[in-house]
């Protein structure tokens, strides 16, 4: 397989979630946190940021979603195609996500999680594209903003290739 220049490194992104860990335990104060994964985008993420939170009560639970239109641009239409194992009533919702780009998947999964009266409902984003936002979106913990870039790696993928990637890398 070919190499790819990376954007953020292994290093960077270990780093970044130490911090991330701390911001999170603080802002939680020591109650359970109802992890959601959103597959597979966020899986790594996941994987990697929980280990961040282990002195904290942390249960897991996963949905996937899927946006239609061309391989590299949100159509704006999402479905939700697996949805959580358990109810998320009363507790602390906190929706782990790789990237915030238009804003329409994390928008369409709020709006669904709200509705369910969770205790309370925040969102954890790996990524933040700012200048492709099309709708607003509460983004209360976030690892790295980033120009407008297609990124691979760490999670994210092209066509399905590339998840694999220890690292993040840019698409030319
Ligand atoms: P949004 O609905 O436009 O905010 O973005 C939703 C999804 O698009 C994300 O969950 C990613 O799966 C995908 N996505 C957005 N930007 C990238 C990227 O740069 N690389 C890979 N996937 C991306
Ligand atoms: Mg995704």
């Amino acid at each position: 397989m070919e190499k790819f220049e990376v954007l953020i490194s292994e290093e960077q992104i270990k780093q970044r979630l130490k911090e991330l860990g701390k911001e999170i335990k603080e802002f939680y104060n020591d109650e359970e946190i109802y992890a959601v994964c959103v597959l597979k985008g966020a899986s790594i993420f996941y994987a990697d940021l929980v280990r961040e939170l282990s002195d904290l009560d942390v249960r897991f639970d996963f949905l996937a979603c899927s946006s239609y239109g061309e391989s590299t641009e949100s159509s704006g239409v999402v479905k939700l195609t697996k949805d959580l194992d358990e109810s998320v009533e009363g507790r602390n919702v906190l929706l782990i996500e790789d990237i915030v780009d238009t804003g329409y998947t994390l928008s369409y999964i709020s709006k669904i999680l709200k509705d369910r009266n969770p205790k309370s409902f925040s969102i954890c984003t790996l990524l933040d594209k700012p200048s492709r936002r099309k709708v607003d979106v509460d983004v209360r913990f976030n690892g790295f903003e980033i120009e407008d870039k297609f990124v691979i790696g760490y999670g994210f993928d092209w066509n399905q290739k590339y998840r694999q990637l220890p690292y993040i890398s840019v698409v030319r």
